[in-house]
């Protein structure tokens, strides 16, 4: 991606080292950026925003969280490049808001395909509750590009594309990391017992 060409080795390194701290997003850190919330602070202060608590997106990171992540960092690179970041973060923090557990979704529904199915979802379901420009409601219809094949038209697009993609392996890995301390490191000393 275009974008992804335009950090040095060094910015990418930091983007991902910021991706893995959750206390950032656990302190409400952003609360402290005047600018980012100026953009924000409508969506951020919803109950159906903030009822994406209850989700668990990758690993132990919630739905609100991983939104407010991509939101942040598809926010702070557009700031950087000169592009449209406040379309940025606001498609990032409404670009998950499918509002259910994507873990059980296809038991109870029979929707197998939430991967391909999520974004118009979402897209619905932010139309309900905000005003959406046309180039937000294209970020959050076409972020799981290439899963999905039509991509953002948008630079600020490609950057919550980007954006999205960093913060889910990270939430993945730290995940894996995770379970892998638990059952290597571990083994044989369960949780409670000497
Ligand atoms: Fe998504
Ligand atoms: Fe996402």
């Amino acid at each position: 991606m275009k974008q992804v060409k335009l950090l040095s080795r060094e910015e990418r390194g930091a983007a991902a080292r910021w991706a893995a701290d959750t206390t950032w997003s656990e302190q409400e850190k952003y609360l402290e950026d005047p600018g980012y919330m100026e953009c924000v602070r409508d969506i951020l202060e919803h109950p159906i925003f903030q009822s994406m608590e209850q989700y668990i997106q990758h690993g132990s990171t919630s739905c609100k969280a991983h939104c407010i992540q991509v939101s942040y960092l598809s926010y702070h690179l557009c700031r950087k490049f000169g592009w449209d970041y406040r379309m940025a973060a606001r498609a990032g923090l409404l670009h998950d808001l499918f509002l259910y557990d994507w873990h059980t979704h296809a038991r109870e529904t029979g929707n197998h395909f939430h991967g391909f199915t999520h974004p118009r979802t979402a897209l619905n379901n932010a139309r309900k509750h905000f005003s959406l420009c046309r180039g937000e409601a294209d970020i959050i219809l076409c972020h799981m590009w290439p899963l999905t094949p039509i991509p953002p038209k948008s630079m600020a697009g490609m950057m919550v594309v980007y954006a999205d993609k960093l913060c889910s392996v990270t939430e993945t890995a730290l995940q894996v990391r995770g379970w892998f301390a638990m059952t290597f490191l571990y083994r044989g000393k369960p949780v409670g017992h000497a």
